[in-house]
């Protein structure tokens, strides 16, 4: 079974194939090809993502991408077969798409390739949580491949994908077959992005309840916010941590302590706005006294680093004491972040359960998360009806 994953949910445009093989205990996969093509630069200059600017990026760099994408699959992919629906589909597609969706339809008319149908069974596209506009590039040509391919569109959620992205085992070279990291369930998934922050409890695969999230910022959003206090270009986590990370080294102390934001709550809730505006007025007050230079301004990048790394690692021990978690996963483009990965080592070992992140490089945004959701979905619904959703939430999914 070959499935192609499309992800556009916000600034990275992301396409991946995957070929699976067996269910359950058995479940196999190999990566054939994964590429992510990033819009950061282009929005740091707005100092966030750019919703409209996204989409538009998306729509533009898409099929260019697709085209690659199939070129380095070729090996795979000898037997092809003409489309000859082609100008058909296009016609259905003509006046949704050219209103709607220009810079996407411009590039599909440009798309000769696309009349050759590769041997792929099936399409996963991120349906949300993200940004809509930029949603439903993905979803509006994952709508026109299917139905050019007859193949079914499986719609996916982006938060799954960053959960059963974390057991991707990397180790293995694109090619080869191999297993998902085994999850002994109930398992606890911290999922830390630049939109979202949430405990979720998982019984097994598919069946998702969050059980606590952020009351404001995201933990990447602070992240980000913080660093450009900071004067650090956006996006700004990698660039804080690294800040930190040299403090630490030079053993440079905080100038201030940070508040660790509901720590002592009965609850598993986060709020990372305070902390925000706790550097905010640290850093003004030292302006007015002139104490702001680099040393202050790496030790509080290190001590916002460190409030951080306490608020999510006292947060996620509770939640696996109360659940009496087995597998403790975290996923989302934070869980790069260096402290937390040496923390929550800490206490995967503290309780004697496995820890399941992502690789480096698939910690951000990509479609080889979201085409392995659709590949273990054993009932494929055709979603070519399906609509963006921006707020969409984790519940029960039918996987395995
Ligand atoms: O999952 P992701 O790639 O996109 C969303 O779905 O939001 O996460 C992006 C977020 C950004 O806020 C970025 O600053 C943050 O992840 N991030 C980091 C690190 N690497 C990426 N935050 C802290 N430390 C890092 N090393
Ligand atoms: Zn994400």
């Amino acid at each position: 079974m070959t499935t192609l994953g499309i992800e556009t949910s916000c600034d990275e445009t992301a396409l991946a194939l995957l070929q699976t093989r067996g269910s359950g205990e058995t479940f196999e996969y190999r990566i054939i090809q994964s590429l992510v093509h990033s819009q950061a630069n282009l929005h740091s200059a707005y100092g966030g993502v750019f919703p409209t600017l996204a989409k538009r990026e998306h729509g533009k760099n898409i099929l260019p991408l697709l085209d690659k994408l199939l070129l380095e699959a070729q090996p795979y992919f000898k037997e092809k077969r003409y489309a000859k629906d082609y100008k058909k589909t296009l016609d259905l597609f003509e006046k949704e798409l050219s209103e709607q969706n220009p810079d996407l339809w411009q590039s599909i008319l440009g798309a000769d390739f696309l009349v050759n149908i590769p041997r792929i069974d099936q399409i996963a596209v991120t349906q949300g949580p993200g940004l809509e506009p930029a949603l439903w590039v993905g979803i509006s040509l994952g709508r026109f491949l299917s139905t050019l391919w007859n193949i079914p569109l499986i719609a996916v959620d982006h938060m799954e994908g960053h959960i059963i992205g974390s057991l991707i085992d990397e180790d293995k070279p694109y090619g080869v077959w191999q297993y998902l990291k085994g999850v002994t369930y109930p398992a606890i998934a911290l999922l830390i992005s630049g939109g979202h922050t949430e405990l979720v409890e998982i019984n097994s695969l598919g069946d998702y309840k969050i059980i606590g999230q952020t009351r404001d910022d995201a933990v990447g959003e602070a992240f980000d916010k913080v660093a450009r206090l900071l004067g650090l270009p956006y996006p700004g986590g990698p660039h804080l941590s690294r800040l930190a990370e040299e403090a630490r080294q030079q053993n440079i102390l905080s100038p201030i302590k940070l508040p660790r934001p509901m720590i002592d709550r009965d609850n598993h809730d986060f709020s990372f706005s305070g902390l925000k505006t706790a550097v905010l007025y640290a850093i003004k007050k030292a302006e007015k006294s002139g104490k702001y230079d680099n040393v202050f301004r790496a030790g509080l990048a290190l001590e916002f680093e460190n409030a951080v790394t306490d608020t999510l690692s006292a947060k996620s021990a509770e939640a696996i004491e109360k659940i009496q978690a087995k597998t403790l996963i975290m996923g989302g483009g934070v869980s790069a972040n260096h402290s937390l990965r040496r923390r929550f080592t800490d206490i995967s070992a503290e309780y004697g359960i496995p820890l399941y992140m992502p690789s480096f490089h698939l910690s951000g945004d990509n479609a080889l998360m979201i085409a392995l959701v659709g590949a273990l979905n054993n009932a494929p619904t055709d979603s070519r009806n399906i609509q963006a959703q921006g707020t969409k939430k984790l519940g029960k999914n039918l996987l395995l």
